[in-house]
């Protein structure tokens, strides 16, 4: 498949079949999603992954509106967080506008490889931000000196996604 293949056969999907993911196709997708580009290379993304069926479950009811039904059959849920207050800041104090956004900013890239890594290997993924970051903390432990993001789930698809619409060219870009 050539990159544009991926970007096209990549979908939110919303409908699981039940399968595993293994830990090895796990650690492949972080390994790639590892080759992001990041402030300074402080790499400072973070992946709590959830894969038991007993955690999985107790898992999705930290997500909000009907994720937790969209999540049913999933293999895995990659909860996705960094340390915050450390890309985009010196001694402790924002480098500009920009401040904790940065780490925002590494993250997605990241996970934004993970996806195309993930649509490679015929994995299916949807990003979920509608979620209780506090719940998720508590449930798995994650420190406090990480902003918890989106949780990524991954799993295999029951069927096809429609392609949602993309906007205008002329409406997002200006050529000067
Ligand atoms: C940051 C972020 C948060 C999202 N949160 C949710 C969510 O909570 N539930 C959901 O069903 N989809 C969620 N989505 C998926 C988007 O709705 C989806 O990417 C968009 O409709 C485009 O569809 P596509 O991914 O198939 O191209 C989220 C996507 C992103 C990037």
């Amino acid at each position: 498949m050539t990159l544009n293949d991926i970007a096209l056969h990549r979908r939110s999907i919303r409908k699981y079949n039940g399968t595993s993911v293994s830990r090895e196709e796990l650690e492949t997708l972080v390994r790639f999603a590892q080759e992001a580009p990041s402030w300074k290379n402080q790499q400072t993304s973070r992946y709590h992954i959830v894969t038991s069926p007993a955690l999985l479950a107790q898992a999705r009811t930290c997500l909000g509106g009907s994720n937790p039904q969209k999540t049913e059959g999933v293999g895995a849920l990659i909860v996705t967080s960094f340390k915050h207050n450390i890309v985009g800041h010196t001694h402790g104090e924002p480098d500009n506008e920009g401040g904790n956004g940065w780490g925002w900013y590494d993250l997605g890239l990241q996970n934004a490889y993970l996806l195309l890594k993930a649509a490679e290997m015929d994995l299916d993924t949807l990003v979920i931000g509608i979620r209780s970051a506090e719940q998720l903390r508590s449930l798995l432990a994650i420190p406090e000196d990480e902003t918890i993001g989106a949780v990524i789930a991954v799993g295999h698809r029951v069927e096809d996604a429609q392609r949602p619409p993309r906007k205008e060219l002329s409406e997002i870009v200006q050529f000067i």
